[in-house]
């Protein structure tokens, strides 16, 4: 609740337009999540991630397989190449695929008329039909089965998670495998994952930590800082110094939560 004369803003709600870059927190914490998730999938992993060869003998190189390649996704799949890995990926937007082969990884999808209209106005996936859905599980269940590593990102705003990973297919899967799902906040891109665990079946674990961009903390709250204090700039009166909220401006507009004790975000008046 707010008193008079306070206002609450979400962060999460700001626009993703070029001014507000520098305060777009969802992406400064994706990027963040995308990198730690392979780094737990690596610490959860038995094995190395690069190919060895070794007077002892070869290492094979890790492969992993990236579902949902937006701000985390990207990041996933530039850490787990510096690491060494052998990485796929795979997104219904078609703008990624080239974003994928740009960053030395191999894109795998169906690529039917849907696909090639999946992506929204504003840059993100619609949630597919039941006939895509099932054409996607056939096309990545077989290649899950040869994955050493799967991180999940994929997510549809306003909806649930898309279930893209079943039981049978981590099943499928060689026993020191590991399923890492930055979805399970948002109901899990994987069946099987818990929130805040590591469930492991079969020798095969599932790492469903919550709040991942939180386990590199420090990073974290450096960018997180510089979004604040990006967006709090905006509101300060250059030659006075003191804060003049424009409350028409697009960006406090799209994420004032309340003003002078009342809610005033269109998404939260009472029905
Ligand atoms: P997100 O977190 O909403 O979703 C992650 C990814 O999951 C997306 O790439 C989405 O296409 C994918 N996905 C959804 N359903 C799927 C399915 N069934 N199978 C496989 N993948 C599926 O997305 P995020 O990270 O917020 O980025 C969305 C878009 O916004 C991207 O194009 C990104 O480049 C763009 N963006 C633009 C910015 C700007 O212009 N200022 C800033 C940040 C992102």
């Amino acid at each position: 609740m707010a008193d008079a004369g306070v206002s609450a803003f979400a962060m999460e709600l700001m626009p993703r337009i070029t001014r507000a870059q520098v305060m777009d927190v969802l992406s400064s914490q994706a990027n963040l999540a995308g990198y730690r998730a392979v780094i737990e999938g690596a610490e959860a992993f038995g094995r190395a991630f690069p190919m060895m060869m070794t007077a002892a003998g070869t290492i094979p190189a890790a492969k992993v397989f990236v579902m949902g390649v937006g701000v985390a996704g990207l990041q996933a799949i530039a850490t787990a190449r510096r690491l060494g890995a052998i990485v796929t990926a795979t997104d219904v937007r078609p703008a990624t695929k080239e974003q994928v082969e740009s960053l030395g990884a191999k894109f795998l999808a169906v690529e039917d008329e849907e696909f090639k209209n999946a992506q929204t106005a504003g840059g993100y996936a619609k949630e597919m039909s039941k006939e895509y859905q099932a054409k996607q599980a056939q096309l990545t269940a077989e290649h899950i089965k040869k994955q050493d590593i799967v991180i999940t990102t994929a997510l549809i705003p306003g909806r649930p998670a898309p279930k893209l990973v079943s039981g049978e297919m981590v099943k499928s899967m060689k026993p020191g495998s590991v399923l890492v799902d930055l979805a399970v906040e948002r109901g899990g891109n994987v069946e099987g994952a818990r929130p805040g665990e590591v469930v492991e079946t079969d020798g095969i674990k599932i790492v469903g930590y919550t709040n991942v961009a939180g386990r590199v903390a420090a990073s974290a709250s450096s960018l997180y800082a510089r979004n604040l204090f990006s967006f709090i700039e905006t509101m300060v009166d250059k030659a006075s110094k003191v804060l003049a909220v424009n409350w028409d401006d697009e960006l406090v507009k799209a994420t004032a939560l309340t003003k002078d004790g009342a809610v005033i975000h269109p998404n939260f008046q009472p029905k």
